[in-house]
C-alpha cells in the first residue's frame, strides 16, 4: 500500500513494506526507554511474523512508517482466525468466533514521536484494514498497557473506543470495520 498525505506543508506519511533495503533500519528503531513496556522490539514482531509464516502458512502485515524519505515508525496487524493465531493463545476472537483483524505493534520512533506522524499512519493503516486485505472481518482490535495513555489518547482519536475487556494484562479497543 502507499497511502500518502502532505500535512505541515512538508512532511508526508507513508506505509511501506518491509525490505531487504530497510529491515535493518527497522530493526534498529527504538521508542523511550520508558515506553520499552508498551511494545515488543520490532525485531521480536519481524521473527514473529516469521514464524507465522512458516508454521501456520500466514503472514502478518507488517509496515515501516516513512515521514518523506526518513523513517519513523513500525506497524503489524494480523487477520486472526482459527490457524492464524500462532503465540496469541487469548487471541481476542469475537463472541461469535468470527476473524477479526488485531493491530497488536505499533511505534514511532523516540526522537519522531509528538509530531502527528502516529496519528497520520494509524489513519492509513485504518484505511487499508476496512479493504479487508486478508479476509472479511467486522472488526479491527488493538490493545495498549493501563498506564500507557499517549497510546489511549491517540486510539481514541481515530475512531477505536474501549471494548471492556482486559486480555493477558492489556486493555482491548474494538472499531468497527
Ligand atoms: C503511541 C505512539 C505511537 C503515538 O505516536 P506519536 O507520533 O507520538 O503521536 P502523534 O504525535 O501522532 O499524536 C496524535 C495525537 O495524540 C495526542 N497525544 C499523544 N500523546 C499524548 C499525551 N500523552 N497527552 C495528550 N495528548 C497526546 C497528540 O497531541 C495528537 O493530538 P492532535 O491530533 O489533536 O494534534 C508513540 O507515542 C509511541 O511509539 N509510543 C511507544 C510505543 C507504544 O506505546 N506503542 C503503542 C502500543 S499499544
Amino acid at each position: 500500500m502507499n497511502g500518502t498525505i502532505f500535512f505541515g506543508g512538508f512532511d508526508m506519511i507513508s506505509l511501506q513494506p518491509i525490505t531487504w533495503d530497510n529491515y535493518w533500519a527497522v530493526i534498529q528503531l527504538r521508542v523511550d526507554e520508558v515506553q520499552r513496556n508498551f511494545v515488543a522490539d520490532n525485531i521480536v514482531s519481524l521473527a514473529e511474523a516469521f514464524v507465522a509464516h512458516n508454521q501456520n502458512n500466514y503472514t502478518p502485515i507488517t509496515r515501516a512508517i516513512y515521514n518523506d524519505e526518513t523513517l519513523v515508525g513500525f506497524l503489524m496487524v494480523s487477520y486472526l482466525k482459527n490457524g492464524h493465531e500462532y503465540d496469541l493463545e487469548d487471541a481476542p476472537f469475537t463472541s461469535d468466533g468470527s476473524p477479526c483483524y488485531l493491530f497488536h505493534r505499533f511505534m514511532i520512533a523516540k526522537d519522531h514521536q509528538g509530531k502527528g506522524y502516529g496519528k497520520e499512519a494509524l489513519l492509513q493503516i485504518i484505511d487499508y484494514i476496512k479493504t479487508k486485505p486478508q479476509g472479511e472481518s467486522k472488526y479491527f482490535y488493538t490493545s495498549i498497557e493501563p498506564e500507557n495513555e499517549s497510546a489511549r489518547i491517540v486510539y481514541k482519536k481515530v475512531g477505536f473506543r474501549e471494548d471492556g475487556r482486559i486480555i493477558d494484562d492489556e486493555e482491548m479497543f474494538i472499531m468497527d470495520i
